[in-house]
């Protein structure tokens, strides 16, 4: 698996905000993140109904030495787009090149990754719904014919150059499906949601990765973890070195149910894994706008974060968490949202405690 180019400035004043429970990547965590990674379908945890499709679909096309189908995944961030990516190549026997699409800001950078490219090579590109047209025109021809379509001149001597690919699989991910291009989005032979865990898959990845990791972790533990992680293996990875911190320097090391509800008590991450960030979210509806609807940068401009870490980050998990709902005037909190943080109701705006 080879990293070609990467764009980590956005994604790191947001993990520098939130270290612990959001899940962007950060260079720090790239390292830990490719050693406890599963190679193999065996090892994934998890997305079992697209597991299935993949393992057809990869069958099918080795059966008919042909490469696979262009795959689009979307789904909020660390929930294993690049991870199945992996796993994909690694069943394929193909080599994987990693990028993602701010860094493909000029012609050349998409030009000169297509044309590295081998036969049967995948090309995986992350947050793909921001490529730039130029990029997008390039990738067309390149992802339906296998070929780069190149001018050369000006003018009157403008000249049109085929140059021919290898065929390659290109794989994109993606947090908004709905921001990417039409004629893009259908150059894609498959496209798949990845959902948010179960509380048991995520006790699953917590364990493997305890084992890795040489922690020790009992079930209960685990599932404490699992519970406070927002359906994201990659908050549930991280979260897992901070407890085990806790439990190694308060205690013998061995993570309890107890000392895991400790620990994240310490981190602010409360019985549902929401983080200061989510609650100020919530509260600033619920106190200054009696509950919403309130439009997305009102809310940034007095959360002080920006719209793209609220609708890409935060919002998924507690959408699908029914804490927060989005209508056409702007965003609403739930009656959940108002007992879950201790509001009498929706009408009253009197805290219990
Ligand atoms: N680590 C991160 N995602 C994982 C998954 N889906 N299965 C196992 N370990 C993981």
């Amino acid at each position: 698996m080879s990293i070609i180019a990467d764009d980590n400035d956005f994604i790191n004043t947001r993990a520098e905000k939130n270290p612990v429970t959001k899940a962007e990547t950060i260079e720090f965590d790239k390292n830990f993140e490719n050693c406890i990674r599963p190679k193999s379908f065996d090892t994934y945890i998890g997305q079992s109904a697209l597991k299935e499709t993949l393992q057809i679909t990869i069958e099918a096309s080795k059966k008919r030495e042909m490469p696979l189908d262009h795959l689009l995944f979307y789904g909020p961030p660390g929930l294993g787009k690049t991870t199945l990516a992996g796993v994909i190549a690694e069943q394929m026997g193909a080599e994987i090149k990693i990028t993602s699409a701010p860094a493909l800001e000029r012609p050349r950078d998409i030009i000169g990754i297509l044309m590295s490219l081998k036969g049967g090579e995948i090309l995986f590109i992350d947050e793909i719904h921001r490529l730039n047209k130029v990029a997008e025109e390039i990738l067309y021809p390149a992802m339906e014919d296998f070929v780069l379509d190149m001018t050369t001149g000006k003018a009157q001597t403008v000249k049109t150059l085929r140059i021919p690919l290898p065929k390659f699989t290109l794989i994109g991910a993606t947090t908004k499906a709905g921001a990417l291009s039409g004629p893009l989005r259908d150059r894609f032979g498959i496209i798949h949601r990845l959902e948010f865990y179960t509380e048991n898959e995520l006790a699953q990845v917590i364990k493997r990765t305890a084992g890795i990791l040489n922690i020790e972790i009992d079930t209960k533990g685990a599932h404490a973890i699992a519970r406070r992680s927002r359906g994201t293996p990659r908050i549930a990875n991280r979260l897992i070195k901070r407890v085990s911190d806790y439990a190694l320097v308060k205690h013998d090391g061995k993570i309890t149910e107890d000392i895991a509800n400790q620990a994240l008590d310490i981190l602010k991450i409360d019985g549902l894994g929401l983080d200061n960030t989510d609650r100020n979210l919530l509260k600033l509806i619920i106190d200054k706008y009696n509950g919403g609807p309130v439009g997305i940068e009102t809310i940034a401009t007095a959360i002080g974060e920006d719209t793209r870490t609220i609708e890409d980050v935060c919002e998924p998990y507690l959408l699908q968490a029914g804490l927060l709902q989005r209508t056409p005037r702007g965003r609403k909190v739930s009656q959940s949202a108002y007992t879950h943080l201790g509001y009498k109701n929706i009408q009253s705006q009197q805290t219990l405690f």
